[in-house]
Parts: structure tokens; C-alpha cells; sequence
């Protein structure tokens, strides 16, 4: 797949997951086999760029190119601004969320609400591209609710703005999570569209990335929830498309090889403190399928320093080589 000047090695890309796709688990997805990884939103609004936690999201550690930097906001101006100050940063892509539903977001007429606005939205998105020397890309649900589904007007709209790649999570904004997201809509944008089309929702087995490629012919999908614990679909997912065959699971020796990189990760991006409690939610996905996983959880949230989170994680998951030793 093509995005402007950057090839991907693969169509299989990594969601925008806030308080998730920070930087490490972006390196250890693209390194596992992901085409690309989207960063978690940043908000526009400049007020907060001093906060912490934005800071941490601009931040990167040595990430594989091209960098995507996501950002969220309602007003053209600041949603150029804020292109500008990422591209600065290093992002080598900026992509724009019109797609979640967060109410912190959506209060602030920004991610999904925009869907309501198509004026506005054309606006933002003719702001953000003459901003930048970089591609611009969207990330839409099919509409505000049931009864507005505007996805392919806001998808024209995206096209002739300059936008240079397109996801549709198919569901309305009004639909959050709940039901089954459905395909059908980004197939049809995907026919009338030429930049590439990115299908997002419920793709979580390499069989079901096979089958919404095959019957939307879109030129990629992207994989948010799926990915979480379990970096390793990636690989999985390009495996099976390459050869119609599935690859064995991961076993225990790099669940725990893996889980633990990714902690240390955590710790050294965020410095101890927030590294640990950031670590947490990581671990119980990692390890949610794995005997006494529960009681492991409650053990291992009561860790206050990184020392004592890493002895309990290799506790759980005892090296081979070390009990033959
Ligand atoms: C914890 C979490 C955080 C999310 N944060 C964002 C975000 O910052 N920006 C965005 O565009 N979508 C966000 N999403 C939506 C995902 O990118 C994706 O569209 C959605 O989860 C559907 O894909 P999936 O079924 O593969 O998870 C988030 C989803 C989750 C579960």
C-alpha cells in the first residue's frame, strides 16, 4: 500500500488507541509485523500541549518511519497549527480524527461530532493540508447516527480536500461499540474513490482480515482492540495472507519474552511511576488467557516499583532455562 511518498511494507496497520498505541507498543507492533501505527490522538487545542501526558504522546522513542501523528480538534486554524507543530516534532504523516466518539472529544465538537458539519469538516481538512508538506490523512465512522450516514459525502469531501488516505470504522458514531461493525459502507466508498481505503472494526483474526479485504476489495485494514495483548496478530495476520496458511500461536517463552520488553519499554518511556501503572492494563491483556490469571492481576497491581512488576511477571511465566538450571 502507497500513502504519498511512503511504500508500506504490508496493508495491516495499527489503530489509533489512546492510553494505548503510545510509543512502545507501536515499536514492538511494527516490529511484529504491522505496515504502519497510527499514534494516539493529540488534542489540537494548543492550551494542552503542555500537559504531560501530550508531551509523552509527541514523544517518540527510535520509531520505525513513516511516523503517524494523530490529531483531534473543530477549529481549522488551531488543526493547522497543530499539524504544523507534529510535523515539526518529526511526524511524518498527520492524520485526523473524525472517528471517535469520546465524549471528551465529541463534547468538544471534535472527533465524530464533526461528522454533523460537512462544511466544517471540508474546511478543517483544506486547512490542514495546505499546512503541511506532509500526506494527510482521515480516520471517519459511517456517520453521526443510523439515520445520518453521510460516510461517502464526507469521503468525497476527503478526496477532493487532498486527504491522501481514508479509514472508515464502520460503525455511526451513535453505534460506540455496541453490535457488529459493518463492511458494506467502506466497500462502496472504496469503489468510487481513488486515494487508498483502510477498512476498521472487528477485524480480529488473520481469517477475518482475508475476508474483509477479499469482499470490500479496500486497499487495507487497520486492527485496534484485536492488537491489544496480543501484538503478535500483525505477523500473524501478514502470514496467513501471504500464504493462506495460519502460523502457530506464540508459546509461553516469548509471551514472556515479549510482555517483559514491553514493560520495560513502559518504564523507561514514561519513568517508573507511570510506567508501572501504565504496565498494568498490559499485563492483564497479555495474560488474560493464562491459568490464575485473575489472582496474577490482583498480585501484580500491587507492585510499586519496576524491579518488583518484573520479578512477579517472570514469576508468572518461570523461564524454561532457568528451572532446568
Ligand atoms: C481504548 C481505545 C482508544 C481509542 N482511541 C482512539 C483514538 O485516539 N483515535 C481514534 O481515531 N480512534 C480511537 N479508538 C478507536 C479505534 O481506533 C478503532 O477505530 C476501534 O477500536 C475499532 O477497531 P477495532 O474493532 O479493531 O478495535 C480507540 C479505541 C479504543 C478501544
Amino acid at each position: 500500500m502507497v500513502i504519498g511518498p511512503y511504500k508500506l511494507k504490508n496493508n495491516i496497520l495499527l489503530a489509533p488507541m489512546a492510553g494505548v498505541t503510545d510509543s512502545p507498543f507501536r515499536q514492538l507492533c511494527r516490529e511484529l509485523g504491522a505496515g504502519l501505527a497510527v499514534s494516539e490522538m493529540v488534542m489540537a487545542n494548543p492550551s494542552l500541549w503542555k500537559s504531560r501526558k501530550t508531551q509523552n504522546r509527541l514523544k517518540a522513542l527510535d520509531e520505525q518511519r513513516p511516523r503517524v501523528v494523530q490529531i483531534a480538534g473543530a477549529n481549522p486554524d488551531v488543526m493547522a497549527e497543530a499539524a504544523r507543530l507534529n510535523v515539526d516534532h518529526g511526524a511524518d504523516m498527520i492524520d485526523i480524527n473524525m472517528g471517535c466518539p469520546a465524549k471528551k472529544v465529541s463534547n468538544a465538537m471534535a472527533g465524530s461530532a464533526l461528522l454533523r458539519d460537512e462544511l466544517l469538516v471540508a474546511r478543517i481538512l483544506r486547512s490542514v493540508v495546505v499546512a503541511v508538506a506532509v500526506p494527510v490523512t482521515l480516520k471517519i465512522r459511517t456517520g453521526w447516527d443510523m439515520e445520518h450516514r453521510n460516510a461517502h459525502r464526507i469521503a468525497r469531501i476527503a478526496e477532493d480536500s487532498g486527504i491522501q488516505a481514508l479509514t472508515v470504522h464502520g460503525r455511526t458514531r451513535a453505534c460506540r461499540f455496541n453490535g457488529q461493525a459493518e463492511h458494506r459502507t467502506v466497500a462502496e466508498i472504496k469503489s468510487v474513490l481513488s486515494i487508498p481505503v483502510i477498512a476498521n472494526g472487528d477485524i480480529d483474526s488473520p481469517q477475518q482480515a482475508a475476508y474483509v479485504l477479499r469482499s470490500t476489495a479496500v486497499d487495507g485494514i487497520m486492527i485496534g482492540r484485536a492488537a491489544l495483548g496480543n501484538p503478535w496478530i500483525f505477523r500473524e495476520t501478514a502470514y496467513f495472507l501471504a500464504t493462506g496458511r495460519l502460523m502457530a500461536v506464540p508459546g509461553t517463552r516469548e509471551i514472556r519474552a515479549t510482555l517483559l520488553r514491553h514493560v520495560r519499554g513502559l518504564h523507561e518511556f514514561y519513568g517508573a511511576y507511570a510506567g508501572i501503572r501504565m504496565a498494568r492494563k498490559h499485563i492483564g491483556w497479555y495474560c488474560r488467557n493464562q491459568t490464575n490469571a485473575r489472582a496474577f492481576q490482583a498480585l501484580v497491581n500491587q507492585a510499586n516499583t519496576a524491579n518488583e512488576q518484573i520479578r512477579l511477571i517472570q514469576g508468572f511465566f518461570p523461564d524454561p532455562q532457568e528451572l532446568a538450571a
